[in-house]
C-alpha cells in the first residue's frame, strides 16, 4: 500500500496531515483534529453528523456490500465487470485523457469493490479509492491484496468534503456515484479542486427521460427537476419510508443541468452525452420488447439509461 499521507490533506482545514504510529493528525495547530484507524492501514476522515440523505445512502450502500449472494464471490463478478463494462469505460476516459505508468494518479471516487481502479492499477503510478462504506472498502481492500497490487490507497470519507490535496489529481471516475446525494454541485467543486491543472473529472449518472418517469420508480428515482423532485421525495421518502430504495438517494440528471453545474464549478471543455454500456434488460419478458427496448436506449436521449459527464480542469 503506497503511503497515504503523500496525497491527503485535512478535510476541516486543508492543511497536510502527519502520521504517528497508528494515528494521523492535522499538522495546523489551530486545528489538530485527528483521524481514526478503520482497519489495516485504513482511516476514517467521515463526520458523524450527516445529512438525511447522505445518512440514507451510507445504511443503503452497506446492506447491498453485505448482501452475501452478491458479494462473496466478488471475483467472479469482477470477471463480468470485465466483459461487460471495463472496455467501455477504459475506452471512453482514454479518449479524453491518456494513462501513464509513470505518473498518472487515479481516484475512484464511490469506489465500491475498486473494479476500475484494480484493473487499471498497471496503467497508473497510484489508484486511490473513496467510499463512505466500510463494508465496500473492505471488499475492495480484500481483492486489491488478493491480486497483490500494492500502488493504490483506500479512503473512508465523503466525495463532498475529501481529505485530499488541492491538485493532486489527474483523473477521476464516478461510476453512478454523484448521484447519490442532494448536493451535487459541492461534490463537482470538489472533484475541481483535487484535480492538477489539465486533469479529467468523468462521472455517469441515470438520465433524467422516460426510463427514470417509469422503471426506475421501483427503486424510488428523484428526477433532479423542479416539482417532480419534491413528488417523488415524498412519494418514496416521507411516505414509502425508503423501504425500495436499494440504493439509496438517488438522482437522475438532464445532461444540460450537469454541463452547467460543472462550468459553474470552472470546468473546460464540458462534454455531457449517452455514456455507451452494455444494457442490462433481462427483466423484459419477450424478446420483441426487449429488442425494440435496446433500440431505444441505444438510440433515443428519451430512452438513454446513463450520461457521461466530462470535464477538464
Ligand atoms: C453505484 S455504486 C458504484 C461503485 C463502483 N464505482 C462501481 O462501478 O462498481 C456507488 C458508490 O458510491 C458510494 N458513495 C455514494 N455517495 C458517496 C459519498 N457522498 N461519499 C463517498 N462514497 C459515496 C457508495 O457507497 C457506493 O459504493
Ligand atoms: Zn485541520
Amino acid at each position: 500500500m503506497s503511503d497515504i499521507i503523500d496525497i491527503l490533506a485535512c478535510p476541516v482545514c486543508g492543511n497536510p496531515i502527519t502520521k504517528t504510529n497508528n494515528k494521523l493528525s492535522c499538522s495546523n495547530n489551530d486545528c489538530k483534529k485527528s483521524y481514526s484507524l478503520l482497519f489495516d492501514n485504513i482511516f476514517s476522515f467521515l463526520d458523524n453528523d450527516q445529512s438525511d440523505d447522505t445518512e440514507l445512502s451510507i445504511e443503503k450502500w452497506n446492506e447491498f456490500y453485505s448482501d452475501k449472494t452478491k458479494f462473496d464471490d466478488y471475483e467472479k463478478r469482477y470477471q463480468l465487470y470485465l466483459s461487460d463494462n471495463y472496455d467501455n469505460v477504459y475506452r471512453q476516459i482514454s479518449e479524453n485523457k491518456k494513462f501513464d505508468e509513470k505518473t498518472t494518479i487515479l481516484l475512484e471516487i464511490g469506489c465500491g469493490p475498486m473494479f476500475l481502479a484494480r484493473a487499471l492499477s498497471d496503467k497508473c503510478k497510484l489508484v486511490v479509492g473513496i467510499d463512505f462504506s466500510i463494508k465496500a472498502l473492505k471488499t475492495a481492500k480484500a481483492m486489491l491484496e488478493k491480486n497483490k497490487i500494492k500502488n493504490y490507497i483506500l479512503i473512508h470519507g465523503d466525495i463532498k468534503n475529501m481529505p485530499i490535496k488541492d491538485g493532486s489529481i489527474d483523473i477521476i471516475y464516478g461510476g453512478g456515484v454523484i448521484e447519490h446525494f442532494t448536493d451535487t454541485y459541492t461534490a463537482i467543486q470538489e472533484l475541481y479542486r483535487v484535480l492538477k491543472p489539465s486533469g479529467i473529472s468523468f462521472n455517469t449518472v441515470p438520465h433524467l427521460n422516460i426510463g427514470s418517469l417509469t422503471y426506475r420508480q421501483v427503486w424510488g428515482n428523484i428526477p433532479n427537476f423542479p416539482v417532480l423532485k419534491q413528488i417523488a421525495e415524498f412519494i418514496h421518502i416521507k411516505l414509502l419510508k425508503s423501504k425500495h430504495m436499494t440504493f439509496g438517494y438517488e438522482l437522475s440528471f438532464l445532461a444540460t443541468h450537469l454541463k452547467y453545474l460543472h462550468s459553474k464549478a470552472g470546468f473546460k471543455k464540458v462534454e455531457a452525452k449517452k455514456f455507451e454500456t452494455k444494457l442490462m434488460f433481462e427483466f423484459i419478458p419477450t424478446k420483441i420488447l426487449k429488442n425494440s427496448m435496446s433500440w431505444l436506449a441505444n438510440n433515443s436521449p428519451l430512452f438513454w439509461p446513463m450520461i457521461k459527464v466530462i470535464g477538464t480542469k
